[in-house]
């Protein structure tokens, strides 16, 4: 049976003019992760939160920082979030063949077959090791479950986009569980069980669709930070993937 799934709040969804009034009331519901979404406005058509937020939300809270990376060139500024006390750092693998197509439009996002040579992402998950971080690979919904298989057993976690990157509130895409379920079943085969976590139209009702072929960890914006009461929304969420 498939373990106790965890929760990571989307900063993404808060007031970015409060984010320390969001941080402490999310803190009282115990969540596992909080997730930052840093873009780059090239990756996805949006600009976000960068290190020196990154830095004051460290200073800020003891909740581990999933930072989740949609930049188009993260071996190049891979050390700005090391240095700013990211916990967990997650690449999209829609970078490891070089030219990433800037994204112009929301609903839309790059999509990679395969990649070409693993070694240069490879080299990438060693430093955020090397840093004493954890690190995840990220695939968006146009790009196959296989395009990440040769970082399967070098991550600790893998991000399975369920909306095209780049805006919070959007809906959950259904192909997501099929491909958790695909990305789960590669890593039995190596023998290894990394994390699976799912980003993207993440509520009560979604939830149980992904955590059924077994992801790990759930991103939750809007559900959380729109609702009338964020705390009551993230326990519903935990109580709609509760075993038993
Ligand atoms: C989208 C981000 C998500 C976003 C999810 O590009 O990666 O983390 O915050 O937001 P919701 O839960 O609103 O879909
Ligand atoms: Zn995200």
């Amino acid at each position: 049976m498939f373990g106790e799934v965890q929760i990571a709040p989307s900063l993404l969804s808060a007031d970015f003019a409060n984010l320390e009034r969001a941080v402490r009331l999310i803190e009282q519901g115990s969540p596992e992760w909080l997730h930052v979404d840093v873009m780059d406005g090239h990756f996805v058509p949006n600009l976000t939160i960068g290190p020196p937020v990154i830095k004051s939300l460290n200073k800020l809270t003891n909740i581990p920082l999933d930072v989740h990376l949609m930049i188009s060139n993260p071996a190049e500024q891979l050390d700005w979030y090391l240095d700013a006390g990211a916990d967990l750092i997650t690449v999209h693998v829609e970078c490891a063949n070089g030219a990433v197509q800037a994204a112009s439009a929301a609903g839309a996002s790059p999509s990679i077959e395969q990649v070409e040579d693993p070694g240069k992402l490879l080299a990438l998950i060693a430093r955020i090791h090397a840093a004493g971080r954890q690190a995840g690979i990220s695939l968006n919904p146009d790009t196959p479950a296989r395009a990440v298989f040769p970082f399967v057993d070098a991550v600790e976690l893998i991000l399975v986009m369920s909306v095209h990157p780049g805006f919070g509130g959007q809906s959950f895409i259904a192909s997501a569980p099929d491909k958790v379920a695909q990305l789960v079943a590669h890593a039995r085969t190596l023998g290894v069980s990394p994390l699976i976590e799912v980003d993207g139209g993440i509520n009560a009702i979604t939830a149980p669709l992904v955590t059924a072929q077994g992801a790990d960890l759930l991103v939750a914006g809007n559900a959380i930070f729109n609702a009338p009461d964020p705390l009551v929304a993230l326990e519903q969420i935990r109580r709609a993937v509760a075993h038993g």
